[in-house]
């Protein structure tokens, strides 16, 4: 039988306790300071560190220095002792400043062992990566996140971008976990495609027509193209050499005769093709009856970046039941906005055989998996986010794992917020039935009116997509948005109309063209299902569990409009 008994936290030892950090030449901080006895027991310990200095002070008249040392593996820094005789101090001290250290672990004299419970007194420098203090842009004082997008390559070194970092990381950790636990098939869905989900036109296009039209230009200035009547003279040429050829047949000539007469006319018949062909070369984009000519674009057709997997991830769905995609999605929106960035994440689930009121009940049990899944697993992370950035931050995470969302019907929202504005709440946007909800209406709903997420469902038709289910009322389509506090719309998803007829019209009647989607139509030709799904954004997720303002700080490179760094 495996023996199963637990060393007592005094005796365990780095082997026990340590996440050697497989494939690197250290171990992480994390596994020694974030044991339950934040590392004292691995006192006397000989090991390898690597990290970067956040602060360095030179002590005792500059016989050693304290370092402050973080590896990106937990919040915390490992404090380094290191002496003159070990290291020349003014190169390992600058904040930046790259380490590979080995030490021994021992306890802080009795005076410090509050503040921390081990520190590595340092016996050898392996490596120094250095910084020159003048020029390092990204100095200990305490920076802004706003001046920090200026350093998209540096920032993950400071602490709140490596905290949201690892919040990111368990996010997406804890969806594909929540996922797989309720069997569903994850799929890689194209970046690359030919039709707009959500039919509102938002879409970047992907064309090599620009880049190839600039090639030719520069192209046909330096070798400009031939005339017409080079490629005449070309054409005499070859009827020139194929008489000859003709000639020497019938005049029954010798055979290296002729085959020399041969190598002359292919001769001539090859510089006709390749003048033909220059001739044909025009500046510009290539144009057909007025407008682009995009059966000369790369595809063979016009192309975009995905703004949803939703519609391809349907495939799937309707032949493997539970399916999700995650990943990056791209909307050429000019939103200038704190929660809108061109390109961002996006998870999207789809459901066989489910209605809109099994999607609420998958987002909503999602959404509440996600946050407690930061509470058992990021606590000292999110710690963090309360101490600097928004002290409800926990809070929030805790409300949301354990309360229902509430339900509204779009049509009882809309009365609602009437009620509020008859008692003098004051709206920008006018509210009447028909409306999409703007942020202040969900403001409204999710922080003043009921404190906590609200599902709000049953959307008119004027105002959605396409591909959602018409309710009976004919006016209203299966549609939910999960509105949560601080951030507004997180989900957006439906019921998928199944019926073919109905799903055509709609296409129809929102000008929309039908060829690109008849794929689409076919899964509701042949063994149509109903099915549902949703799409949650995955860096609003990332803004309501960290509390963090602005979209553009909670993706590693953000893109918006004007800005693509990197
Ligand atoms: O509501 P949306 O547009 O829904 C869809 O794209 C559906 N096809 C999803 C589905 O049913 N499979 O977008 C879904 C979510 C929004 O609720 C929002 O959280 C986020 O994506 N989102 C954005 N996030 C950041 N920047 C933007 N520009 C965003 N646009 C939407
Ligand atoms: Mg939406």
């Amino acid at each position: 039988m495996a023996d199963t008994t637990v060393p007592s936290i005094n005796t365990l030892t780095l082997s026990d306790t340590i996440t050697q950090a497989e494939f690197s030449q250290r171990v992480l901080i994390q596994s020694i300071l974030t044991r339950p006895d934040h590392g004292a027991g691995l006192a006397g310990q000989t090991v390898k560190v690597g990290g970067w200095v956040k602060k360095g002070r030179e002590q005792g008249k500059g016989t050693f220095a304290f370092i402050e040392l973080n590896d990106g593996s937990c919040p915390a820094n490992l404090q380094l002792i290191i002496y003159a005789d070990v290291a020349v101090l003014g190169e390992v001290t600058a904040t930046g400043t790259c380490l590979h250290v080995e030490g021994v672990l021992h306890l802080p004299p009795e005076e410090k062992q509050g503040k921390q419970a081990i520190e590595l007194k340092v016996v050898k420098v392996l490596e120094i990566g250095r910084v020159d203090p003048l020029k390092y842009p990204l100095p200990k004082t305490r920076l802004t996140l706003e001046f920090l997008r200026d350093y998209v390559h540096l920032r993950p070194r400071t602490n709140t971008i490596a905290a949201i970092a690892r919040i990111r990381n368990a996010l997406a950790y804890a969806t594909h976990t929540f996922f797989q636990k309720y069997g569903f098939l994850y799929v890689h869905t194209p970046i690359i495609t030919t039709s707009d989900c959500e039919g509102a036109g938002e879409m970047f296009q992907v064309t090599t027509l620009i880049n190839e039209a600039e090639k030719i230009e520069k192209e046909l200035i330096k070798n400009p193209p031939p005339s017409l009547e080079d490629v005449e003279s070309a054409k005499s040429d070859v009827k020139a050499k194929g008489e000859i050829v003709a000639k020497l047949k019938s005049d029954k000539a010798g055979k290296p005769e002729i085959i020399a007469a041969v190598a002359e006319l292919t001769k001539a018949k090859e510089n006709l093709s390749k003048l033909e062909e220059r001739f044909k070369l025009k500046p510009g984009i290539p144009k057909k009856d007025g407008k682009v000519d995009y059966a000369q674009d790369f595809f063979a057709r016009q192309a975009f970046l995905t703004v949803s997997g939703q519609l391809q991830v349907e495939t799937f769905a309707c032949a493997l039941s539970s399916v999700y995609t995650f990943g990056p999605t791209f909307r050429a929106e000019h939103s200038h906005t704190s929660r809108h960035l061109a390109e961002f994440w996006m998870v999207e689930p789809e459901i066989a055989f489910a209605d809109i009121q099994d999607d609420m009940k998958c987002a909503e049990a999602y959404v509440r998996f996600l946050c407690q899944w930061l509470l058992d697993n990021c606590r000292d992370d999110m710690e963090f986010m309360v101490e600097k950035f928004d002290k409800n931050a926990i809070k929030r995470l805790q409300m949301v794992a354990s309360t229902n969302f509430m339900r509204l019907p779009y049509t009882d929202a809309i009365t609602i917020l009437e009620e509020a504005v008859s008692k003098g709440h004051k709206f920008e946007n006018k509210v009447e039935w028909g409306i999409d909800l703007a942020s202040e209406h969900e403001k409204y709903l999710t922080e003043v009116k009921y404190e906590s997420p609200v599902i709000v469902y049953n959307y008119p038709k004027g105002i959605k997509a396409f591909y959602m289910k018409v309710n009976p009322d004919k006016k209203t389509v299966a549609a939910m948005d999960v509105l949560v506090p601080k951030v507004g719309e997180l989900i957006g998803g439906s019921q998928r109309e199944e019926n073919y007829e109905v799903i055509k019209e709609r296409i129809l009647e929102m000008g929309l063209p039908l060829e690109p989607y008849e794929w689409y139509l076919d899964l509701r030709r042949y063994g149509t299902v109903k099915h549902s799904g949703f799409g949650l954004g995955f860096e609003r997720m990332i803004l309501f569990a960290t509390g963090i303002d602005n979209i553009r700080d909670v993706i590693p490179f953000p893109r918006f409009p004007g800005r693509a760094d990197l």
